[in-house]
């Protein structure tokens, strides 16, 4: 047996981010340009058997759990065989982050392939505001899919509401209404400063903040945290499911780190705030052996940071320079 995936500050990583495409069905203002963004030539993409082989990898040293991101992940055809391929290599869950459009037509087989947890993104419950939000419509098919995964037994359906001042943070009271008779964990989440998006950080709305907002028409207590999770978990009086706050920004969670990243050309990132470490598919295409991979893997995850520069924003800082500039930022989640 493999020694697990050990950082030199003892963070143990079992939790691999695998984003399948560049791709996207919509165009959210936070997250790209209207015209979308510049795709890597098809080859270039790791191949379902790339990405399987290097998923057996990692599940030897130790990684059980993987997440499908994007892009929109759903846009890769092969979706379900991946799901089933990853499930078959000894992956023990398998979640899936999506923007939910086409939820309704694909989850029951997705579901069947061994999907084992959903996270939907969803930043307003308003029509109107949702198009303009994603540059496109979809908000009824959005909610359709997050009913089809309540009745599919996903438990709970995580709701990503990526706040921003002015734009969104007058529907958290909604949002908390909204998890009153449902499974679902609605999960706000501090907007994040990425290198070429058009929102800056004047339109970060804090934990606290957005907390406070939460408990204008409700009375909220706090949940169980689980570990390694990226929230903290607060259940409104009487409500079936929960509410979340992803601080990103103002609060460290670094020090529980468990994350690791290969994107859809194959490059692995050991922190979301940093830079690609190294190929992992140039290697795999120019004959590497699994140990050799392993390797290659171990090495970057010796470079990773107690936190990034990001981290280093307090509450206080954030009051006193609420117009902080973020050359580090990600390029994708
Ligand atoms: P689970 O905990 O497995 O349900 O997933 P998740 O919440 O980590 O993943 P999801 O794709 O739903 O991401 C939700 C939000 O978590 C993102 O918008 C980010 O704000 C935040 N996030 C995800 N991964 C990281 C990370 O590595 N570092 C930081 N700082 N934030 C992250
Ligand atoms: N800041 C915070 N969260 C973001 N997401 C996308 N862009 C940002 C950003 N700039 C969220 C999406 C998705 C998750 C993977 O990341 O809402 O649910
Ligand atoms: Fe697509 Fe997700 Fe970006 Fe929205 S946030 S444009 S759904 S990748």
């Amino acid at each position: 047996v493999e020694p697990p995936l050990v950082d030199s500050f003892g963070r143990r990583h079992n939790y691999l981010r695998i984003s399948l495409t560049e791709r996207c069905n919509l165009r959210c203002q936070y997250c790209m340009p209207a015209e979308g963004v510049p795709l890597s030539p098809r080859g270039a993409l790791l191949s379902r058997d790339e990405l399987l082989r290097l998923a057996r990898v990692f599940v030897a040293a130790g990684v059980d759990k993987v997440r499908l991101t994007g892009g929109e992940p759903t846009l890769r055809a092969d979706l379900a065989d991946v799901v089933r391929g990853l499930r078959e290599a000894g992956v023990r869950a398998v979640g899936m982050t999506t923007n939910g459009l086409v939820l309704t037509r694909r989850l029951p087989a997705l579901q069947r392939a061994g999907l084992s947890a959903l996270n939907v993104s969803l930043d307003s419950l308003r029509a109107d505001r949702y198009e303009r939000m994603a540059r496109r419509p979809g908000l009824a098919r959005v909610l359709a899919g997050v009913d089809l995964a309540l009745q599919l037994g996903y438990s709970p359906v995580k709701i990503n509401v990526v706040l921003m001042k002015g734009f969104n943070d007058d529907e958290i009271s909604d949002f908390v209404e909204y998890t009153m008779d449902r499974d679902v964990e609605v999960r706000f989440i501090e907007f994040m400063p990425f290198s070429g998006n058009r929102w800056d950080d004047s339109k970060l709305v804090p934990y606290r903040a957005a907390l406070a907002a939460a408990r204008a028409r409700h009375e909220l207590a706090p949940a169980a945290a689980r570990p390694h999770d990226t929230a903290t978990l607060w259940r409104a009086a009487g409500a079936r499911g929960a509410v979340g706050f992803i601080s990103s920004m103002t609060q460290h969670f670094c020090s529980s780190c468990n994350r690791l990243r290969l994107t859809a050309d194959g490059n692995l990132k050991v922190c979301l705030f940093g830079a690609a470490e190294v190929s992992l598919r140039d290697a795999a295409r120019a004959g590497a052996s699994d140990a050799a991979l392993t390797g290659l893997v171990r090495a970057a995850l010796r470079n990773k940071k107690a936190r990034h520069a990001a981290r280093t924003a307090e509450p206080r800082v954030w009051a006193l320079a609420p117009r902080i500039s973020f050359p580090w930022a990600p390029a994708a989640l």
